[in-house]
């Protein structure tokens, strides 16, 4: 439903702060919000931008425990680096605060405690598992067991990672606590809950036939999860980590993590506006004003914390307005495989800014182009440097240079005049006349991929203008020709530096610099008196520059390498939990000594090992058997990576097995080796050196 709305709040998910930002989340969540905020802000609307740290959770926990230090020293940490990255990218938030704040602690404790005194929650008392060693209950998190689905070992309360499986901590098998070790025992404990159920009829309302606009993804899980019953929802947690729950008999408890968080877009808005009355007023008509309209920017895992929890808290609570909309993206993999901090697979953005020093521009570019607005989407180094070379640079760049180091080789640097126009100058500018309501229903309907590329599409139809105007060549014949040819194409640089700075912010103020734009407004779009006759251009810089093979090879082979290293780590831990789970074959059947007997079995020395061409499992032996020698091929390259480190050793081998012929080579018996409790093979060596030759027997 389109509402009149006299202002804007615009809320982007606040990030955990138990590690760094990552490229996953700029695309999936702040560089659409910061694209729709500069966009409203160049319009001249009323909006805010509020941001900040989500620093409560058992995430927080879990790293400070591991680190040895406090969650707050966690969350110190983090705050920091996640801030300070968002500021380099350019995200303009009017507010980046934090829910350890003094504000948000009030803020969440006291709508907590409204809540409970109309009566909104329902008690209820279950049986959760307690670990008695370490006197505290335990997160769902902390418990770890066999899969009852899987039956892998070490699955979580809430997870098993190794098959997806959503769980809850009563299912797995064996479970055992992670703080102790100890056999975790059931107790029974008090929880607050929010009882959905009581919500569902205006949930359903309110999104299935109100908001029809809203994206398809979004409405599509919100629609899943209101065709079933909504149950009641825990907002309390037993954890020492938190707001502590404001009323009797709650001692030992905090407030659950998805119940203050988004309660902190309200205090990181308060905070906002007690320190800056002047310019925001007070921040109750951001809330609660049914002329303010509320978006929320999140990730696709937050659709139904932001769409049913949140809003059945806001009403619950009765004082606050709804959200109008909320834009979520679905994720962004790297190089084909889905992003994940604990694999360390991730362009990290602290680290983007320390390789790429000054492309912010470059990143937000093709996190937008390659926004995944309506389904998953994949980051490539070969694609950003694609973007880069062939649009930001070959297109928009190249037809900026051009037209600003022309005009200052022939016209001194000052604007030249428009002496007459052609039909082709006039189709020109019919093009990008319209450029600006094109803009504005794509932006205004979160379809930031789309707007980028119409974007870039201006700057096409500046390039494509200059190129077949040439006027580098009519420069020396039709001077008032080439006059007016640079006048056309520097409103179109402006209309550039207004259409994009909405998405590349830096490169939109070097060029308004450049252009010397005394006034930059969105309603100025389309418009083809931006730059007056004779105004005088500042120095042309180049706004984007090539990216070599070079330095994307090097981002791909830091990857690789991160692969490389996850699959031994993954193969080391396997081959653990084999062999911590290992026992020895039951012993077979009797068996007669004639058989044994019949076996042939010798030591010898190897003389050379290799790797048979073409396969992955056998190698090739030469053996000196002290007969003359001999071939053995054999299926265990798998355990032996440098088949060369065997050379010299002596082996027992079975010399009497009929040849046999594999991958087109002879094999003259069979090496013997030992099973390991890993898997691995290990071959068998006589205890001190023996006449090549010998008998084993
Ligand atoms: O998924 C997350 O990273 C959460 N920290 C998002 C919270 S959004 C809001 F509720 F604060
Ligand atoms: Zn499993």
């Amino acid at each position: 439903m389109e509402k009149k709305y006299k202002r804007t709040t615009v809320t982007s998910a606040l990030p955990y702060a138990n590690g760094p930002v990552h490229i996953g989340h700029l695309a999936g969540v702040y560089v659409p919000a910061d694209i729709y905020v500069r966009y409203l802000r160049l319009k001249g609307e009323d909006v805010i931008f509020i941001g900040g740290s989500d620093e409560h959770g058992v995430p927080v926990t879990i790293r400070a425990r591991k680190e040895g230090i406090t969650p707050q020293d966690v969350v110190d940490r983090y705050h920091k680096i996640i801030k300070d990255s968002f500021a380099e990218f350019g995200i303009s938030f009017d507010v980046y605060s934090r829910t350890t704040s003094k504000t948000h602690h009030k803020l969440a404790s006291d709508f907590f405690r409204t809540l409970y005194e109309k009566n909104e929650f329902v008690e209820q008392t279950s049986e959760q598992y307690y670990d008695e060693e370490a006197k505290q209950f335990l997160a769902d998190r902390y418990i770890v067991g066999e899969c009852p689905r899987c039956h892998a070992p070490g699955a979580y309360g809430d997870q098993c990672e190794k098959c997806g499986s959503t769980l809850s901590p009563e299912e797995l098998i064996n479970p055992v606590s992670k703080l102790s070790g100890s056999k975790p025992v059931k107790r029974p404990t008090k929880h607050w809950f929010l009882p959905l159920n009581k919500h569902q009829d205006w949930l359903k309302k309110w999104i299935l036939e109100d908001h029809k606009e809203w994206r398809p993804n979004v409405y599509g899980q919100c629609k899943s999860w209101l065709d079933m019953d909504l149950m009641p929802r825990a907002v309390t947690r037993d954890l020492e980590w938190g707001i502590p729950v404001p009323v009797e008999g709650a001692e030992g408890k905090v407030l659950y993590v998805w119940f203050d968080a988004p309660i902190g877009y309200i205090s990181n808005t308060k905070e906002l506006c007690d320190a800056n009355p002047e310019k925001y007023g007070n921040w109750e008509k951001w809330w609660k004003d049914s002329d303010t309209r509320l978006i929320h920017f999140i990730g696709k895992d937050n659709i139904v914390f932001h769409c049913i929890v949140f809003p059945a808290m806001l009403k619950a609570e009765g004082s606050y307005i709804l959200p109008d909309n909320v834009p979520s993206n679905e994720f962004l993999n790297l190089e084909g495989d889905k992003i994940s901090t604990s694999r360390n697979w991730a362009v990290w953005l602290n680290e983007y800014l320390v390789d790429f020093p000054g492309k912010q521009d470059v990143l937000r570019y093709v996190l937008t182009a390659n926004a995944p607005e309506t389904k998953d989407n994949d980051f490539t180094w070969k694609d950003y440097q694609a973007r880069n070379n062939n649009e930001l640079v070959a297109i928009y760049g190249n037809f900026i240079n051009r037209a600003l180091v022309l005009t200052s080789k022939y016209f001194d640097g000052k604007v030249p005049a428009l002496k007459e126009l052609t039909d082709y100058d006039k189709e020109t500018l019919k093009e990008f006349a319209d450029v600006k309501n094109r803009l504005e229903q794509m932006l205004d309907n979160f379809k930031f991929r789309d707007a980028q590329k119409e974007a870039m599409n201006l700057a096409r139809i500046g390039n494509k203008y200059l190129a077949e105007t040439e006027p580098w060549k009519l420069v020396k014949t039709d001077m008032d020709r080439t006059s007016s040819i640079l006048h056309i194409a520097l409103q179109i640089a402006a209309n550039l530096a207004i259409a994009f700075e909405p998405f590349l912010p830096f490169s939109s103020e070097k060029l308004r610099k450049m252009l010397n734009m005394q006034t930059f407004e969105w309603n100025q779009l389309g418009r083809v008196d931006l730059l007056p006759e004779g105004s005088v251009l500042g120095k042309a810089e180049l706004l984007f520059e090539k990216i070599e093979d070079a330095l994307v090879d090097a981002q791909v082979k830091r990857l690789h390498d991160i692969k490389a290293q996850n699959e031994a780590a993954a193969a080391e831990a396997e081959a653990k939990e084999k062999s911590a789970s290992w026992k020895p074959e039951p012993v077979k059947e009797y068996a007669d000594f004639e058989g044994f007997e019949k076996l042939d079995i010798r030591v010898g020395t190897i003389l050379e090992c290799t790797n048979v061409p073409k396969s992955d499992k056998l190698l090739k032996f030469k053996i000196d058997d002290g007969m003359g020698g001999r071939t053995i091929l054999s299926g265990i390259a798998k355990s032996y990576p440098n088949p060369e480190e065997l050379v010299g050793k002596q082996v027992c081998f079975v010399a009497n097995f009929k040849p046999r012929k594999m991958m087109g080579l002879e094999s003259q018996g069979m090496i013997m080796s030992a099973v390991n409790s890993d898997g691995k093979l290990v071959v068998i060596s006589p205890s001190k050196e023996v006449a090549n030759g010998c008998e084993v027997g």
